[in-house]
């Protein structure tokens, strides 16, 4: 089958109302709780992507009864460590560093080996940064590299450690919150700000947690082997996901758009906050609070007087996987813009700051690149006049998404070939489908 598509034409401007894919996240996050709480708990509007995918066969691989009934996924728990692991298993993460990540942390005191793989994006990245402290809380972690395959085999011993994460990384956060859950004593972690959707739903549900904000780092103590009962979610849009809708819509001539109903949590939305800085308009509407997360209608027009940023680096965590589209902006701006210490992207499911420098590239933008500190060099009158063809060699859907929507705002003759179409299962299934509501024409 053909993974290709073909974009011959900008998009024309637009006026209208979407939803977007369900928040990544907080599916994967509200499943795996769900497989530790006691009784049914019932997760509505889950993303039905890949990644969530594998985390749903990954945990019934695991002994947990899950059935989807209506727009329900009912999920029968049997409290902390409730795995029912009879045999050394293995479970498939696929492409997901979130699902691959979060669930080692669930696995520390398992009587069997399980065996963690992965796609071969997934296969490239670092999980020293997690092995090693579920190693420190005395959990057997046998890799060959500091990659996947990785077989995990629990403790009954476990102590709590102390955590410091430098990193801004949620992933390695989350991991050492969920290890902390089954361990006895207070686990206590000193992190750099990011995404806080664990410590919400902890909150939630009523999971011992207490946080301290300070300048730099949040300070978090869990106390252990706190049994928890099952619960109700319904799952809020992603903003990850509205992201490129955002940005298609600041840059395409005379264009609104609604986007209904997408967590607007602060630790996220650091996206909006540089594109505001950057002249671009978007607000907020219908703000709503819900199981501690906030929630809105994001409402975007389309923006002639973009500008340069430099961008503050405490933004990055907030923004982390958006910054290929927020380059896009930037690369449309007047000025230049000025993005630091942006390590962290080449860690993605692809080495995002290096592709990016070279798509801009591509496009005849000026970038200067000095290790993980980029320049864009800014053009407002950027168009593509030429044929393209954008290959994806780890088969990225954020590459993939990011190549589509800069084809429908720039392309003025010539044409855009986009390779792996299928990428888009991993998050985003009904993106193509969603541009082509909002007038777009994709071969
Ligand atoms: C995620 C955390 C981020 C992000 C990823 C999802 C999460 O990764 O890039 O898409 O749900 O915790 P890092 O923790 O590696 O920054």
């Amino acid at each position: 089958m053909q993974n290709q598509i073909k974009i011959l034409n900008k998009i024309n401007s637009f006026n209208k109302t979407i939803s977007v894919a369900s928040d990544k996240s907080l599916s994967i996050r509200a499943v795996l709780l769900a497989s530790q709480a006691i009784g049914i708990s019932s997760i509505s509007n889950i993303l039905e992507s890949e990644d969530v995918m594998s985390t749903i066969k990954s945990i019934k691989k695991l002994g947990i009864e899950c059935k989807k009934i209506g727009n329900k996924y009912k999920i029968l728990g049997y409290g902390l460590n409730g795995f029912d692991i009879k045999k050394k298993t293995t479970i498939h993460a696929g492409n997901s560093g979130t699902f691959a990540r979060l669930i080692l942390g669930l696995l520390v005191k398992t009587k069997k080996i399980v065996k963690l793989t992965g796609d071969k994006s997934l296969s490239k990245r670092d999980f020293s940064r997690i092995t090693e402290p579920l190693k420190e809380f005395g959990v057997n972690i046998k890799s060959k590299k500091k990659s996947l395959p990785i077989e995990i085999l629990g403790s009954e011993f476990l102590k709590p450690i102390n955590y410091l994460e430098n990193k801004g990384s949620a992933q390695c956060k989350s991991a050492v919150m969920l290890a902390a859950l089954n361990t006895p004593g207070v686990t206590k972690i000193k992190a750099v700000s990011s995404r806080d959707h664990t410590e919400k739903m902890f909150k939630h549900l009523k999971i011992p947690i207490k946080i301290r904000s300070r300048k730099k780092f949040d300070l978090i103590e869990i106390q252990g082997l706190y049994q928890f009962d099952a619960f109700d979610y319904i799952i809020p849009g992603d903003i990850s996901s509205s992201a490129f809708f955002i940005a298609l819509t600041i840059l395409s001539h005379n264009s609104r758009i609604r986007i209904k109903n997408v967590n607007i949590n602060k630790t996220r939305i650091g996206v909006v906050t540089i594109l505001k800085k950057m002249n671009c308009k978007i607000r907020f509407k219908n703000k709503k609070i819900y199981k501690g997360e906030e929630i809105a209608d994001i409402i975007v027009e389309n923006s002639k007087n973009i500008k340069g940023i430099n961008c503050p680096a405490y933004l990055n965590s907030s923004a982390i996987d958006e910054f290929l589209i927020i380059f896009l902006i930037a690369a449309k701006a007047k000025g230049i813009s000025s993005f630091k210490n942006l390590g962290e992207l080449n860690k993605k499911e692809s080495p995002r700051l290096n592709i990016a420098v070279n798509f801009l590239k591509m496009l005849d933008i000026k970038v200067e690149r000095k290790n993980n500190d980029i320049k864009i060099y800014g053009n407002p009158y950027l168009k593509i006049s030429k044929k393209l063809h954008i290959k994806n060699y780890l088969k990225d859907h954020r590459v993939f998404m990011m190549s589509c929507i800069a084809a429908l705002s720039f392309i003025e003759k010539g044409e855009v070939i986009i390779e792996d179409k299928d990428s888009i299962n991993t998050s985003f299934p009904s993106f193509l489908n969603i541009l082509k509501q909002l007038g777009a024409i994709i071969k």
